[in-house]
């Protein structure tokens, strides 16, 4: 793993969106897997920016969502798939046939987890852009998770339960998750780990300068040395 620190968020989500467009002219047909939440959403509003001018053409890639709340859908507010699509999906114009995302209200999560299994088996996951949690999660992998696992339901941690009340305009009692799992995540073919803000600034050292281990689930990201970790001043201002 790579750390990366910019003076600001601006430079880091240009040079997040300059290795997009590099991803895209290599292979018009990429497969991007995005997170939800605040910290992809600066770089989602730049490639807006260049959807509208024209500059990249989106029309091929395929979209991937890579986690969800159990319980919720696109009609609740913040929920992943609201984020994903109001943020992203539909400012960009995607069809609904470029776009794979869990379905939290599922009444059969086991096929949930069997379809994405099968999209990311059969596609492959050439970029992915990830945030991190405070307690060091990876899409909704918590601590001392099981990292051999693909797509799968999680038990939520407290802390996670507590922060992710910050999406939601009315309370919830959401215990449980679904998200991609590790095993895929490490054979995409481009992995950013993106963190911004002091918020950030604890579980950033916290990531470098620990031994991989499941209990810091983002520090098994460091299995990949290429692998870039990029964050701002103030993500980045105690390493
Ligand atoms: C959400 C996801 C999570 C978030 C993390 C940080 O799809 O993958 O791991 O990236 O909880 O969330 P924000 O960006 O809202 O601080």
């Amino acid at each position: 793993m790579n750390l990366k620190k910019f003076d600001s968020e601006s430079e880091l989500v240009d040079r997040i969106v300059s290795t997009i467009k590099q991803v895209i002219k290599n292979k018009p047909d990429a497969v991007l897997c995005f997170a939800c939440g605040e910290t992809p959403r600066p770089v989602m509003n730049r490639l807006v920016e260049l959807r509208n001018a024209g500059v990249v053409d989106f029309s091929r890639v395929r979209l991937l969502g890579l986690d969800e709340w159990i319980g919720v859908d696109r009609s609740t507010n913040g929920s992943c798939a609201q984020m994903l699509y109001d943020d992203f999906f539909t400012p960009m114009r995607f069809r609904e046939d470029q776009i794979s995302i869990f379905n939290g209200l599922s009444e059969c999560l086991n096929n949930e987890i069997s379809r994405m299994n099968q999209i990311v088996s059969e596609l492959g996951i050439d970029f992915v852009l990830l945030g991190i949690g405070l307690n060091g999660h990876i899409g909704l992998n918590e601590p001392n998770f099981n990292p051999k696992r693909n797509a799968n339901i999680v038990d939520l941690s407290e802390i996670t339960q507590k922060v992710m009340t910050k999406y939601f305009d009315k309370s919830v009692h959401i215990s449980k998750g679904i998200t991609l799992g590790f095993k895929q995540l490490l054979k995409a073919k481009k992995i950013i780990l993106m963190a911004t803000g002091e918020r950030k600034s604890e579980i950033v050292k916290e990531v470098v300068e620990s031994e991989p281990s499941i209990t810091i689930p983002a520090t098994l990201l460091k299995e990949r040395k290429d692998v870039l970790f990029m964050v701002d001043k103030e993500a980045g201002k105690m390493v």
